[in-house]
Order: structure tokens, then C-alpha cells, then sequence
């Protein structure tokens, strides 16, 4: 049986966990860390390149099921600024999977109202990647109920400065003062803006940091770790996941009495 097939006793298990999930505590954005792919394919003798296809399709998975459950925003960690440190073939191999992934999904992107919404610095990306990351982006951008984020040349402290920057240059054009920046007018400038901020964080792999991932955005976040490589990260996995997080008790530094119910967030 291949890595990704399920038995009907595992169907079973999912779908018992499925039946737990509590529909009016879903995350209304998730965002994930997908870590693992290398030590995925090292502990099978495969190329790093077979971790990330095979990452590839857990994402396919869990966008499935956040459709299928009712989370209408996830944000993926797809390739970081430190990422660029990756020996070249690698880096290669990772924008050619983007692009495969892209050209092979952008019509389901349309079909099933999915945002596309790029994030990170784009024009580090190479020319060909830029492009059609680009018109992906804007042929799905007037879909406003579900966003599927994707960092990509991405790092939190980037943004904040890039949002800094933004600030400043529209200071000198006297379109903002001094006086107007607050937090909700700071995060108009930033790459996720019109997103809730995640309600909870997913990192696989047994590593427990964020890694400069949303760093704005995840203040309030609950993090989920998880030992699970994330080739292997399949539905089972991202139910138990959305179990504990309703379990949890988000105050918000308020006493628990007064913490509204997240539809009233
Ligand atoms: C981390 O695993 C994963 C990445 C740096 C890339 C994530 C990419 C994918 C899941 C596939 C491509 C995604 C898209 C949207 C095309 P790692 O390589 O750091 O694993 P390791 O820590 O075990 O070496």
C-alpha cells in the first residue's frame, strides 16, 4: 500500500473524529508549517525532491478537508527567505513544483472559489515564477470567502519592514500622518491585510519555533506541534489537530467570563 492510501478502518477512525469536531469553534484561519519533507524522503533512501511531492499531496489533503469542515482560510509556509540558502538544484526543484503545482490547480482554484493570495517577496522570485504566481492571483482575487495564502520568499520581520516602509512613503506623500498609525491602520499595510489573524498554528516535524512566520499575525495564535513529518500529515492528523484546538480556552488576556465566543470575534 502506498504511503497515502487509507484502509476503510482508517476511514472509519476519521470519520468518528470528524463527527467530534464542534462546527461553531473551526478555525476561521489556519496556517501551517510544513516541515519534514527532507527527513520524509531520507528515511525512505528517496531525493528530497520525492519529500516534497509527497508534501504536496498532504496539502492537497488538508485542503480538502478544511473545504469539506468549514475553514474558509489557510496560509501555507511554502518557501522562506532562509530558504534561498537551499543548495540551488533544490531551490530549482522547489519552483518547479510550485509551478506544476500552479498550472495543474489554478482551474480547481476557479471552480471551487479559492483566493489565491501570494505573500512574501515576490520579486525575489525568478521571472517565470513571478509571472504566473502573479496571474493566479489575479484571476481568483474577487473570491472573498475562501483564501488560500502562500508565503513564498516569506519572513514576518520582511513584512513588518516592507509595511514600515510602505508607512513612511505615504507620510512624505501626506496621504497618512503620525498621528493615524494605530495597530488596525499598521496591518493595512501588511501582505495579509483583509485576512483574520490565524487562530491556530500547525508545525510539523517535532520542531517547536515559528521560524519567522507571520510574526505580526500570531500573537493570539494557539501553536500545535507535532512530531508527524509533514508528508505524513493526512486528515487523521489535521482532525486531531482541529480537536485540540477546540479544546483549548482562548482568553485574549480577558478572565474567562468575558471572552466572547469566536463567531462574535
Ligand atoms: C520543509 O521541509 C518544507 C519546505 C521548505 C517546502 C514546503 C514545500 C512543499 C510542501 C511542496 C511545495 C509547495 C507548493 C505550494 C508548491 P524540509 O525540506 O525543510 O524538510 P527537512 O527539515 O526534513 O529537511
Amino acid at each position: 500500500m502506498s504511503d497515502m492510501q487509507t484502509t476503510s478502518a482508517e476511514q472509519v477512525a476519521d470519520s468518528q473524529l470528524l463527527g467530534q469536531l464542534d462546527s461553531d469553534l473551526l478555525p476561521r484561519h489556519l496556517a501551517i508549517i510544513m516541515d519534514g519533507n527532507g527527513r520524509w524522503a531520507a528515511q525512505r533512501g528517496l531525493p528530497r525532491l520525492a519529500g516534497h511531492r509527497q508534501g504536496l499531496r498532504a496539502l492537497q489533503e488538508v485542503l480538502e478537508l478544511c473545504h469539506e469542515v468549514g475553514v474558509p482560510n489557510l496560509t501555507i509556509y511554502a518557501f522562506s527567505h532562509e530558504n534561498w540558502n537551499r543548495p540551488l538544484p533544490e531551490i530549482n526543484m522547489l519552483m518547479g513544483l510550485l509551478k506544476e503545482y500552479l498550472h495543474r490547480e489554478r482551474k480547481k482554484f476557479l471552480e471551487k472559489k479559492i483566493r489565491f493570495l501570494p505573500i512574501g517577496r515576490l520579486d525575489m522570485l525568478p521571472h517565470s515564477v513571478r509571472m504566473l504566481v502573479q496571474e493566479v492571483a489575479e484571476e481568483t482575487q474577487h473570491f472573498s470567502c475562501r483564501t488560500l495564502a502562500v508565503a513564498l520568499s516569506y519572513g514576518g520581520r520582511s513584512e513588518i519592514i516592507d509595511a514600515v516602509r510602505k508607512i513612511v512613503r505615504d507620510i512624505q506623500l501626506g496621504t497618512v500622518t503620525v498621528e493615524q498609525i494605530d495597530e488596525n491602520l499598521f496591518e493595512q499595510y501588511l501582505t495579509t491585510y483583509g485576512l483574520p489573524d490565524p487562530d491556530l498554528l500547525i508545525r510539523t516535524s517535532g520542531e517547536t519555533r515559528l521560524s519567522n512566520f507571520l510574526s505580526w499575525q500570531t500573537v493570539y495564535t494557539e501553536l500545535y506541534f507535532t512530531k508527524t513529518l509533514w508528508p505524513d500529515f493526512r486528515r487523521r492528523e489535521i482532525l486531531l489537530a482541529l480537536l485540540d484546538y477546540q479544546r483549548r480556552e482562548r482568553r485574549f488576556g480577558r478572565v474567562p467570563e468575558s471572552v466572547p465566543q469566536p463567531s462574535k470575534l
